[in-house]
């Protein structure tokens, strides 16, 4: 490991030290239009190091691809590195654009099943339930996590895109180590009830979407103008149209915050999301994904910068100004159901 590694924090009130960033790999195979299979397994390795160990997937990510292309990098650093998959995005054989939420165990239980194979792996060591399936009770569906611990398949267990209510509920019948939801400086919703709950019951924050798609980076303006057709972010009221123009003028407080640390938007971005651990007392460790070692090396800086609480004046009411949802459908979102 690098002079230039990461801190660490806790996964889970027990649980293992990660890097306090971890990557998220989901554009290596999947929704941010093409990827270079070189550039992104060089990216793995360099994230590797500075520090970062959890690497986050799912089996949705590609349908498994995404899975798949992590395998080498798996075999090759297993006792190095934490992986992170998901469950519940079934996709219908005779429709691959669509998602049915599937949180029953039977699904379950296959589901964990192909993304050992797919990984290659004995064992995953932090395995989410994605997205609620409310016609399951998330008593039924962790319980049959929580067998997938005993049986030695699994390792430590997490919820994405929860409520309060649901994560308490979980985690009475089993620990949860760790909820992964959105959350950055356009994506405030969870500071309400979700934060404080896992900070009462020891659970860490896995916030994704860090960089805001990249929207936060000044990377891309409007997504119809500027991505690809088969760009998921095309799809995200946010990021098109007059929504579009208008966030993006809301950048600027970024780029004067970023100025006066000679850093980056994104190390702002990022910095800030690495700050809400000490704002709301619990640990923080957002997973940035992106597909270039140049950019692991900026984004892993940012937790070398401190923001002032001048820099929090500018940066904090920056939400509270966002026009448009960050999902079309926000029933997809534990904000659709609190
Ligand atoms: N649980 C869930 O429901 C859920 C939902 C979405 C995502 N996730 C997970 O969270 C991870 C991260 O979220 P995300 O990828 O949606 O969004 P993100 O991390 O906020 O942003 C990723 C985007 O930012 C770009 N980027 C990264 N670093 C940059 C930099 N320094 N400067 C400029 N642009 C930069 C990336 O492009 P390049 O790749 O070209 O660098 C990519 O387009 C995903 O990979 C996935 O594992 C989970």
């Amino acid at each position: 490991m690098s002079e230039h590694a990461i801190p660490t924090a806790t996964l889970g009130a027990d649980g293992p030290e990660v890097g306090v960033q971890g990557l998220g790999c989901m554009g290596m195979s999947f929704a941010y239009g093409p990827a270079d299979a070189d550039a992104s397994r060089a990216t793995l390795e360099r994230a590797l190091e500075r520090g970062v160990t959890l690497f986050d997937t799912a089996d949705a990510y590609g349908a498994g691809d995404n899975e798949r292309f992590l395998a080498p990098f798996l075999a090759a650093h297993r006792d190095e590195v934490l992986i992170a998959t998901k469950f519940a995005l079934s996709i219908p054989p005779d429709d691959p654009t669509r998602r049915i939420v599937r949180n029953d165990p039977p699904y379950i239980r296959q589901a964990v099943e192909a993304s050992l194979r797919r990984l290659d792996v004995d064992v995953i060591d932090l395995y989410y339930m994605h997205r609620r399936d409310v016609n399951v009770p998330v008593e039924e569906t962790v319980g049959v996590m929580a067998e997938l611990v005993r049986e030695g398949k699994v390792k430590q267990l997490g919820l994405s895109e929860v409520t309060a209510g649901e994560l308490r509920a979980a985690h009475a019948v089993h620990p949860i180590a760790a909820v992964q939801s959105e959350w950055s400086l356009f994506s405030r919703d969870i500071e309400a009830a979700v934060v404080p709950a896992a900070r009462d019951l020891g659970v860490t924050l896995v916030p994704y979407s860090p960089l805001g798609r990249g929207f936060l980076t000044g990377s891309f303006t409007d997504a119809a103008k500027d991505l690809t057709q088969d760009d998921f972010r095309r799809t995200m009221p946010r990021f098109t149209g007059d929504n579009a123009a208008a966030n993006a003028a809301l950048l600027e407080p970024v780029r004067t915050v970023a100025e006066r640390h000679g850093a980056t938007p994104a190390q702002v971005a990022l910095a800030w999301v690495h700050q809400q651990a000490s704002v709301h007392g619990l640990p923080v460790v957002p997973i940035p994904g992106t597909r270039s070692p140049s950019r692991v090396d900026e984004n892993t800086a940012a937790t070398r910068i401190t923001l002032t609480e001048a820099d929090l004046d500018l940066l904090d009411p920056i939400a509270d100004k966002v026009t448009g949802t960050r999902y079309a459908d926000m029933s997809f979102t534990s904000a659709g159901r609190e």
